[in-house]
């Protein structure tokens, strides 16, 4: 089984004195199809924007290594998907490169601030870069998610475009990139 340990990022949240740090501790494991439900559920809970089960299978059937799931004492509590694409830079314009393209995060709202999405795209960049040869990553972003905002510059990603409408009850998506 494949476990990424995480106590680097446990003690990087300001908001753990509210916890009990033994029980804050998560892990970072690739996605399986029995996780499928619980994801699924997390999706709806915390996002939007939801997929039918197709379309989670199908990005875990291609891009296995980018698709991970944080666990706390043994339960999901946070996932993260890509698909790998070619195209062109989002930053260098003109030139084409690989890219790994953040399609869905989120983090029950149970188990916010205690550094399980910085840990999971940290995990899932590094995987784009070293198994899939991805030389940037980016995603678009609700203009008023100022939380995953904050996240995304906080990993050093730069706001480099504004897509007007692109959701569908018309919010504008900024889309964030940064080099791997
Ligand atoms: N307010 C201000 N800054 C925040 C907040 C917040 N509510 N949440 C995260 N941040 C920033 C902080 O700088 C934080 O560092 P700090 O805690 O040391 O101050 C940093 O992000 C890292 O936070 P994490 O603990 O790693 O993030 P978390 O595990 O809480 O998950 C996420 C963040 C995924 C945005 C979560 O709030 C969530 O699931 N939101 C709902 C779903 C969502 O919006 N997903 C992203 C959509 S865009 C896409 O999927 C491509
Ligand atoms: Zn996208």
């Amino acid at each position: 089984m494949l476990v990424y340990q995480n106590d680097v990022f446990k003690f990087q949240s300001s908001n753990l004195k509210a916890f009990n740090l033994a029980e804050q501790k998560f892990t970072i494991h690739e996605f399986k199809l029995q996780d499928l439900n619980r994801v699924m559920d997390i999706n709806l809970e915390c996002l939007p924007e939801n997929y039918s089960s197709y379309f989670y299978k199908n990005l875990h059937r291609k891009y296995p290594k980018t698709f991970l799931v944080a666990k706390v004492n043994g339960q999901i509590q946070g996932y993260m998907m890509c698909r790998i694409e070619r195209g062109f830079s989002k930053i260098r314009k003109f030139s084409p490169i690989k890219l790994c393209h953040v399609v869905s995060i989120a983090v029950r709202k149970s188990h916010r601030r205690m550094g399980i999405a910085t840990g999971i795209l940290k995990q899932a960049m590094t995987n784009a870069a070293d198994i899939y040869g991805a030389t940037e990553c980016y995603l678009e972003v609700r203009i008023s998610n100022f939380s995953a905002i904050k996240l995304y510059e906080k990993l050093d990603f730069e706001n480099v475009k504004r897509n007007r409408g692109y959701y569908l009850d018309g919010e504008d998506a900024f889309v964030m990139a940064v080099t791997l």
